[in-house]
């Protein structure tokens, strides 16, 4: 893990507007590159980095959406009244911004997974994009179902990428939930990812149709300090307390209690 302060090469809003179905409302999302080899040549799909927001106290959490060439590049959502977000949506190129990094455990590929599925819910394109990356250069096939609130969404995909669409409004592929369409999907895979809102990952939970699948899924807790030092993180799984800082952000699907997830 290092602790490093890295330099903004770009940072492009990207979209405007709502990226998914949630109580507060995304003012738009941006793409940032930062110059930090150090935790670029580290870096695994799944990883997250924290961010220290200026004078913020506690640093914010966001997952490795790429790394490469020395590298990172951060995908994220910036919210209404959100501190952390609002500050990093300001960054220019040449600014310097603390970070420390790589944390947490990441996706793992099985070795005999030839078929995998990744479930991405509005921003929880973030680090399943690098896992498609990743995963499509190891010879995997990938099918991505990417679901959003509208056509607002992430344009550029890996080639190669089987791509699967579902928008709350119609606008682009089905017309509702990605969940809808998990259960059809599911049955040729042999390992799934998800990351996206509670709700997502409650559905799927449920889903008879993933009962005997692996399944991964990124959580997004509040986080104080990333360092396994608060607490704050925890949650409960079926072998105990958990911080998802340093035991996750991944977890097995069916080794979360979700019933007392309250995120
Ligand atoms: C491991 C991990 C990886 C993450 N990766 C990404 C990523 O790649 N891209 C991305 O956009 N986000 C990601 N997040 C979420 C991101 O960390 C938060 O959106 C961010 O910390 C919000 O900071 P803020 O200062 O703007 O909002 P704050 O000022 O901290 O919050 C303002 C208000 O919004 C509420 N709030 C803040 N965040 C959320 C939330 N996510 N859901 C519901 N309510 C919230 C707070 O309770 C508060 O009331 C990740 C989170 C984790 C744990
Ligand atoms: S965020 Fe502090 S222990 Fe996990």
């Amino acid at each position: 893990m290092n602790l490093t302060t890295a330099k903004v090469i770009t940072n492009e809003k990207l979209l405007n507007g709502q990226v998914r179905p949630h109580a507060r409302s995304v003012i738009d999302s941006h793409l940032l590159w930062l110059e930090c080899p150090e935790i670029a040549k580290d870096a695994r799909p799944g990883q997250y980095i924290m961010v220290r927001c200026g004078e913020i106290i506690l640093p914010r959490p966001f997952s490795i959406h790429q790394a490469k060439d020395g590298q990172i590049v951060l995908f994220f959502a910036v919210w209404e009244g959100g501190k952390g977000t609002n500050w990093l949506s300001q960054r220019r190129i040449g600014d310097s911004v603390e970070i420390f990094g790589p944390l947490g455990n990441g996706f793992s590929i099985s070795e005999g997974a030839r078929n995998l599925l990744l479930v991405a819910g509005g921003i929880g394109i973030a680090p399943l994009y690098y896992l498609a990356e990743q995963a499509l250069s190891r010879k995997r096939k990938v099918a991505l179902l990417y679901g959003t609130a509208d056509n607002s969404r992430y344009r550029e995909f890996p080639k190669d990428l089987e791509l699967v669409a579902a928008t709350e409004d119609g606008s682009v592929g089905h017309h509702g939930l990605i969940t809808e369409l998990i259960p059809e999907h599911a049955r040729k895979a042999d390992q799934i990812f998800a990351c996206g809102p509670l709700a997502m990952y409650r559905s799927m939970a449920r889903m008879p149709e993933l009962k005997n699948k692996p399944v991964q899924v990124s959580l997004e807790v509040r986080m104080g300090c990333g360092r396994g030092v608060c607490y704050g993180c925890t949650i409960k799984t079926k072998s105990g307390l958990k911080k998802v800082c340093e035991d996750g952000p991944v977890f097995e699907m069916s080794d979360v209690v979700w019933d007392e997830l309250g995120l």
